[in-house]
């Protein structure tokens, strides 16, 4: 399992449309979706980055990021609607005002909601359907294995570890220690995340496969389409220039 990694602005549906045969070319056999909020009364299935592409030739997988599981049952029972069998919870995001809230990473730090939300998860994708994605811990690296006992009950897809803790952002070298601690003692299918290049023949990757980009011989072109393509589906110059 190679996975393209969520990149909030970054990955987003116009990027795998764009980028697919880059995206297959380097490997990857599937991509999760930039977070998208599960929030009561907000419908995931009007969300632009959840409308399926059939020109994308890999499984995509939805990320939700949030702290209420019955939004988050509402919000997987709307994808499975409109086709999508899997779905992933953000548990790792570690910007300050989410995971103050609880959401992403601050749901390491309340492992009975945190429970709750992989137990909605899998009861409502079914046996292997459902992943979460997680950090080390928000203040230590410890923190995530302590809650190995609550993840072990759940037949969970695959647990995806960027093998930081929140306080650390994206910078700072990865624990691979700690890594390999979880690795001994963890159940589901473990995906390793953080700082893995872009031949790795498995784990999530990111940041790597981006940088392999500019060295591509048609990356004008690539850049042209996806501008082009972004002009289609957004209003004015300004945002066209952002994604870029
Ligand atoms: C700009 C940016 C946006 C990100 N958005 C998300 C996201 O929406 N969901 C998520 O789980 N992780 C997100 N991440 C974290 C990445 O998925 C990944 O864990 C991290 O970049 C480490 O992997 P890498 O070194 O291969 O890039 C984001 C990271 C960056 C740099």
């Amino acid at each position: 399992m190679k996975i393209l990694a969520p990149l909030r602005g970054v990955t987003i549906r116009a990027f795998r449309h764009v980028f697919a045969e880059a995206i297959v070319g380097a490997g990857f056999t599937e991509a999760v979706t930039p977070f998208v909020s599960a929030v009561a009364g907000v419908d995931p299935a009007k969300d632009r980055e959840l409308k399926p592409d059939d020109a994308f030739p890999l499984k995509v997988t939805p990320q939700f990021i949030g702290k209420d599981p019955s939004a988050l049952r509402s919000c997987l029972r709307r994808i499975k609607d409109i086709g999508y069998d899997t779905a992933d919870l953000n548990a790792g995001c570690p910007f300050p005002m989410v995971r103050n809230k609880g959401r992403g990473s601050g749901l390491l730090k309340n492992p009975g909601l945190f429970e709750r939300m992989l137990e909605c998860g899998c009861e409502e994708m079914g046996e292997g359907r459902f992943s979460v994605k997680v950090r080390l811990g928000v203040d230590s690296p410890g923190e995530f294995f302590s809650l190995l006992p609550v993840v072990n009950r759940f037949p969970l897809r695959f647990v995806a570890v960027h093998a930081r803790t929140a306080r650390q952002m994206y910078s700072g070298e990865c624990d691979l220690a700690a890594l390999a601690k979880i690795a001994s003692a963890i159940k589901p299918p473990l995906v390793a995340n953080g700082d893995l290049a872009v031949d790795a023949p498995e784990g999530m990757v990111g940041r790597a496969f981006l940088r392999s980009l500019a060295s591509r011989g048609d990356i004008k072109d690539l850049l042209s389409r996806y501008a082009e393509f972004s002009r289609a589906e957004l209003c004015g110059d300004r945002p066209v220039v952002g994604r870029l």
